[in-house]
């Protein structure tokens, strides 16, 4: 009597797990066949949109642009750069861009910033994209010996000027129910011998999506995507640490598709490549605090990719 009834327990508790296991399948499925399945236009969405990306003279910013071009779009870049510039532009032009223009600018100086939102705003009339992409700096790779001018110019470069192009932009974004576009890190969480950078990085995410929430309680559509990359194959990332670590580096060509997919589908948030965060995820032990964030943080990410995907758009232009 007492021996059938543990059993019977077994055999319910077995029967839990069963079930439990399947339904995480189920979800599972549900989310990655919605993920696939979704109806993505991109030509359709983003023909004659317009759209400026920062740091494109090279680089993911480069592959972006040409990524916005292959679907038609008009294109702003900027750099301090202007061969590059007028190289890639001339690609995106060949690459089906509804057209394509450059203007020269040190993000360095705020003014300048300001100064290439004035230029979207008498070339373009208007602006529904807005790629904030590029990295710059006095900042070297190697550890922190208290240098405030690297430090002071990473924030400039690499954070202070990319509020200020949203700032500036803020009133055409909303009159196009545009989209901003943050290119960050997974050093914005830690990343030894690049403090400034990280700092920087970190600073935007704070930032942005506190931004992305406040529009969305001010009901203001204008969408923000933050982009969180792991290591990418550019020629300046390959220079700077590709003697320091073994990892492997992902391709900017595939970076640069997914960012603009997301960006796009005005999801929160892109983590490219998707499995940087597995090796965060398959620390064994100890399991910490630090893990079980990650995990929860991770879990946010995917469910709310879902609940934030496919808002109806209006129109411009
Ligand atoms: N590559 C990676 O492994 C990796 C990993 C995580 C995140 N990211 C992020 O991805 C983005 C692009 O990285 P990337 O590897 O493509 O960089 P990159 O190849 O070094 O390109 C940086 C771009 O920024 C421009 N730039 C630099 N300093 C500037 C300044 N003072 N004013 C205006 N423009 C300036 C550069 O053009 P000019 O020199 O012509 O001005 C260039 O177009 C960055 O936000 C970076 O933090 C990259
Ligand atoms: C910043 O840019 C503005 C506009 O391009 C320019 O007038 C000014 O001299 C620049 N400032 C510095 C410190 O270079």
């Amino acid at each position: 009597m007492i021996h059938s009834s543990i059993y019977h327990r077994a055999d319910t508790m077995a029967a839990i797990r069963l079930l439990l296991s399947l339904l995480t399948g189920l979800c599972a499925y549900y989310f990655y066949s919605q993920e696939t399945l979704s109806p993505f236009k991109p030509p359709e969405m983003v023909r004659g949109k317009r759209v400026l990306v920062t740091g494109s003279s090279t680089g993911i910013g480069e592959q972006i642009a040409y990524e916005f071009a292959r679907m038609g779009a008009h294109l702003l870049l900027t750099a301090r750069r202007e061969k590059q510039l007028k190289e890639v532009a001339q690609k995106c032009l060949e690459l089906g861009a509804s057209s394509a223009r450059h203007v020269v600018s040190d993000m360095n100086n705020l003014t300048s910033a300001q100064n290439v939102i004035e230029d979207a705003r008498n070339k373009l009339r208007g602006l529904d994209y807005l790629v904030l992409n590029h990295v710059g700096g006095s900042g070297r790779f190697g550890p922190f010996q208290g240098d405030m001018a690297a430090v002071t110019s990473s924030m400039t470069v690499n954070f202070l000027s990319y509020v200020q192009l949203t700032v500036s932009a803020m009133t055409m974004l909303q009159e196009s129910q545009g989209s901003i576009i943050v290119i960050s890190s997974l050093s914005g969480k830690e990343a030894p011998f690049t403090l400034s950078y990280s700092a920087a990085k970190f600073a935007l995410e704070g930032f942005y999506s506190s931004l992305r929430r406040e529009l969305r309680l001010r009901e203001i559509s204008l969408s923000v995507t933050v982009a969180v990359l792991g290591y990418i194959d550019t020629d300046n990332a390959l220079k700077i640490i590709g003697d320091k670590i073994t990892m492997q580096a992902n391709p900017k060509e595939e970076c640069a598709r997914e960012v603009v997919r997301a960006g796009v589908l005005r999801h929160r948030e892109v983590i490219y490549p998707y499995w940087s965060l597995k090796p965060l995820l398959l620390y064994p032990f100890p399991i910490g605090k630090g893990t079980v964030i990650t995990l929860l943080h991770f879990l946010f990410c995917i469910t709310s990719h879902r609940m934030e995907r496919g808002k109806p758009r209006r129109e411009t232009s």
